[in-house]
């Protein structure tokens, strides 16, 4: 196999199983930000990219998609139940997420992990040149960093955790907490998306290992001297370019008319779009919109409010109990309040292409981002990057980390039904002229910290270290 200079290792290839014209089956890349981010990289520098395809039992050869070298790596159906959905999906997310969920803690899900992990590695291992680099990604692969250092030592390697990392206090009920510190501590260079990411896990390495923390760098003792590790905020983006170009597109424009004008027309249209999870904050905002309906301060003559709830994780207990709580509550409020002409909460549990997406964004006055805890919250972004008008209001939980960014958004604190009424109706009602002044400075942040401003800043950081001598004792 030919190896190559980078190589990027995450738990998802970057492309998805459809069916071309003629029925047969066809990988096509997907358009996630990630792709777009290093899709420049993987070709100046020849990249390949590791990752799981999707489905159990799947055994491909590496095979090339979209001018990407992709090479597969395989689960059985019991792997996608103990690593994928149980330990990434049942301990870590929840637990990472300030415990909104209960996390499961099972021996068997862990060793799966340990075991996936370094299946990952190896593939890793393999395609990489000799002092190539190897970039990991997110929660599923946090052993990984590790295991490619203990078989490629000439390698260098980037980690980035794309969720929030938990104060100690949470953290410390994780029964492998010392394993994971040491799994990310083979990076180079670990990014997070917050500097509260950064540094609860600089505490929790203080802390748990003893090892010396001086600002961002961490001294990792090793057996022939000792190893400097970076830990920092790379905030990550959108690539803005394709939501700024469909948003300016005559035929979605015509889209975004007709969704309204299917709504009834109603004065002001409420968005939210998440994967239907318990971290978005879902639950919390159909609340504060119903409460505020049954007064009568919003009516549904006059306002809509439509979410997207893309289906997510559908075999986590979880997930499952969610999807029943929202929709009966989604029922309950259409069932009291709609009439013949208008709904109160136009509610869809689909995905959809970003063409639809846009024409939305660009339909609705206000998007309701209320996550109870996100890492990062990238729909925020893509809203304020469609809102070519710089009119439409965001509001923004503070627990997310768009909100260090987001600064003139309308924060919420999303438990606070009440404060969160006051933010719906204060977006409702804001003057156009105040819609534009923190429009136009929401726009300049995201559109000149988009995603290749997130990977530059962490690739550069990243050869930095490259170029930095191992102290020997
Ligand atoms: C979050 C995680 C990603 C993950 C995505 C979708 O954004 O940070 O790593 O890929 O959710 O979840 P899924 O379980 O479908 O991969």
């Amino acid at each position: 196999m030919t190896v190559a200079e980078f190589v990027v290792v995450a738990n998802r290839l970057p492309v998805d199983r459809v069916h071309g014209p003629d029925g047969e089956e066809i990988w096509r890349t997907s358009p996630g930000g990630l792709v777009a981010a290093l899709e420049p990289v993987m070709h100046s520098v020849d990249g390949a990219w590791v990752g799981w395809p999707g489905q159990a039992d799947l055994e491909l050869e590496p095979f090339e998609a979209g001018g990407l070298r992709l090479i597969p790596v395989a689960l059985s159906e019991e792997e996608v139940e103990e690593y994928y959905e149980g330990f990434a999906n049942d301990t870590i997310w929840p637990l990472y997420h300030d415990v909104i969920a209960p996390p499961q803690y099972h021996r068997e899900w862990w060793e799966a992990y340990v075991t996936v992990n370094r299946r990952f590695a190896e593939a890793a291992a393999s395609a990489v040149a000799q002092g190539g680099t190897v970039w990991v990604h997110d929660y599923q692969l946090q052993l990984v960093p590790e295991m490619v250092r203990a078989l490629r030592p000439d390698v260098t390697i980037g980690y980035f955790h794309h969720i929030p990392f938990p104060a100690h206090g949470l953290y410390a009920q994780l029964p492998w907490r010392d394993q994971v510190l040491r799994g990310l501590l083979g990076a180079d260079v670990i990014g997070f998306q917050r500097t509260q990411d950064a540094s609860y896990f600089l505490a929790a390495v203080r802390r748990r290992l003893r090892h010396e923390v001086k600002g961002s760098n961490v001294t990792v003792p090793e057996e022939d001297g000792t190893r400097t590790v970076l830990a920092k905020a790379f905030p990550i983006s959108i690539d803005t370019v394709p939501y700024i170009e469909l948003a300016a597109r005559p035929d979605i424009q015509a889209r975004a008319a007709e969704i309204r004008e299917s709504l009834g027309n109603p004065k002001k249209i409420l968005l939210g779009v998440d994967r239907l999870d318990y971290t978005k904050g879902i639950r919390h905002r159909i609340k504060a919109y119903a409460e505020l309906v049954a007064q009568g301060t919003l009516n549904v003559e006059d306002v809509t409010f439509v979410q997207v709830a893309s289906p997510s994780r559908e075999r986590v207990d979880s997930y499952v109990q969610l999807r029943d709580e929202i929709e009966l509550s989604v029922g309950r409020l259409n069932g009291d309040y709609d009439t013949m002409g208008h709904t109160a909460i136009r509610y869809l549990h689909q995905g959809f292409p970003r063409e639809e997406m846009v024409a939305l964004y660009l339909a609705a006055d206000v998007m309701l981002v209320t996550a109870l805890r996100d890492g990062m919250n990238l729909v925020a972004k893509e809203y304020v990057a469609t809102r070519r008008d710089n009119r439409g209001v965001l509001v923004l939980s503070e627990f997310t980390g768009a909100a260090d960014e987001l600064r003139q958004a309308v924060r919420v604190n999303p438990h606070d039904i009440e404060g969160l009424k006051d933010a719906i109706m204060t977006a409702v009602q804001m003057p156009s002229a105040e819609q534009g002044r923190r429009m136009r400075a929401l726009r300049k942040r995201v559109l000149e910290h988009d995603v290749n401003a997130w990977s530059s800043s962490f690739l550069s950081a990243l050869r930095a270290a490259q170029n930095k001598p191992t102290s020997s004792s």
